[in-house]
């Protein structure tokens, strides 16, 4: 099928060996299956494909909006990689995991006072600053409490990747980072080395997410080598760490294509390595930041069919227990997703229909115009490839609790995330 984790045996879809119907019936639905092992196994592909052909200290750093609970840390923390956070709230849940957050980059577009001093006094590693207003708070925190703060500064190469807008960020006209086609990066790292309680080490850029093509990522990575150049040059200025953010696609459906992470990986060290030798200039420490390509065919996602609508000559609905509460990346960018009936995969899959969520709003699609094996009432349906932007994207709208997420680990289940109940739905209110 789609992913090598996904197999079908007497007619019920399996998902790292297990069956779905198995899963659904001792857990309920909605219900995320993650594939511990595929993770491990991805992440290590990355990791010792950033060792072996970028530099020695290259390493991926897991960026952990993808998919956020503490027992993703503890499997980051186990196989030695770092981690890209957002919030205080993804530090204070990789504080849970016991990760060593020496290894964690603070990223933000928007890092309140609160946000910096959290990260300071947790020893966050690195920050990478977008701002001049983050950056001189920064360093006026570090300053208060006697520290010097490494971090990296975000720059925006001009790059269009060809990807959905929403999700596209290294444009020079991007809310994130400071632009080096305008003359402002350069002025940025000026002032920044100069700056007291603070130690620059090196840059990122981030260009989009779900990127197919390779060039983007080789022309960013230019680009940015030819930054350090000039930095080097004119400001003797040493870059020993380059992030490059993430962004490598993941196959949802069969028309995408398959990338091998590995040879994406050595295609782009070969090109880094060829521009520092033009540009005489050492390679840096490249950090890469895969969220979506570690996590999103580690997941899936299983649902009951509730009904099955006919509109006689219009189109046929099935409604199932879930929807935009715990993916609202169709509702919200039109992705496309692979959906089976997981209990019927002998059958023929020719039943067109929209499969509908729960929630009172006509937008809340999984997805439209698919071919199942005809569903009925109770029947169970599979959203594949949800690992990634589903469950940290997913919200209480219509008071909905969210779903369980149950680890499979050499064939055995267990629970990371237990199933939201009314009672947590309420939690929070006077
Ligand atoms: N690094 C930075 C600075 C990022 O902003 C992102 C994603 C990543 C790394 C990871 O990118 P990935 O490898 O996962 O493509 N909610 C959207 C995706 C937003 C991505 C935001 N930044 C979606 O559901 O498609």
């Amino acid at each position: 099928m789609l992913h090598d984790n996904l197999t079908v045996k007497n007619g019920v879809l399996h998902f790292a060996g297990v069956s779905t119907v198995d899963m659904a019936k001792k857990h309920g639905t909605p219900l995320m299956l993650i594939d511990e092992n595929g993770l491990r196994n991805r992440i290590r592909e990355y990791k010792n494909s950033a060792k072996k052909y970028l530099t020695e200290n290259s390493m991926p750093l897991y960026a952990s909006k993808a998919l956020c609970f503490t027992g993703v840390y503890k499997i980051c923390q186990e196989e030695g990689i770092g981690i890209d956070t957002v919030s205080g709230g993804e530090i204070y849940t990789a504080l849970n995991a016991g990760f060593d957050l020496s290894k964690a980059f603070f990223h933000g577009n928007a890092k309140t006072d609160a946000d910096i001093e959290f990260a300071i006094d947790n020893g966050v590693g690195y920050f990478v600053t977008d701002n001049m207003e983050e950056l001189e708070q920064i360093s006026v925190i570090a300053g208060q409490k006697s520290v010097t703060q490494n971090l990296i500064i975000r720059l925006s190469p001009g790059i269009d990747p060809h990807t959905h807008a929403k999700i596209s960020t290294g444009k020079v006209d991007s809310k994130f980072g400071v632009a080096i086609e305008t003359g402002q990066a350069f002025e940025f790292v000026k002032r920044a080395i100069l700056m007291p309680n603070v130690c620059v080490k090196g840059f990122h850029c981030h260009i989009g997410s779900q990127i197919f093509e390779s060039t983007p990522f080789i022309d960013a990575g230019v680009i940015m080598l030819n930054f350090i150049k000039k930095v080097q040059d004119e400001l003797g200025f040493k870059t020993t760490i380059l992030s490059l953010g993430g962004g490598y696609g993941v196959r949802y459906v069969e028309s995408d294509p398959v990338i091998n992470y590995s040879e994406r990986i050595c295609e782009l060290g070969t090109a880094l390595k060829e521009t520092c030798k033009k540009l005489d200039i050492t390679l840096p420490d490249i950090m890469l930041e895969p969220g979506r390509s570690l996590v999103a065919d580690m997941g899936l996602t299983l649902y009951t069919v509730q009904s099955v609508k006919e509109i006689t000559g219009y189109k046929n609905y099935v409604a199932v227990n879930g929807g935009m509460t715990d993916n609202p990346r169709y509702t919200l960018y039109g992705s496309p997703y692979t959906v089976v009936t997981a209990n019927k995969m002998d059958e023929p899959f020719d039943y067109p229909c929209t499969v509908a969520g729960r929630c009172c709003e006509s937008g809340d699609l999984l997805q439209e115009n698919v071919l199942l094996a005809k569903p009925n009432r109770n029947d169970l349906i599979a959203v594949l490839v949800t690992g990634a932007y589903n469950y940290s994207m997913a919200s209480n709208y219509n008071k909905v609790p969210r779903p369980k997420i149950v680890g499979i680990k050499n064939g055995e289940d267990f629970t990371f995330v237990r199933r939201e109940t009314y009672a947590d739905l309420i939690k929070l209110d006077e």
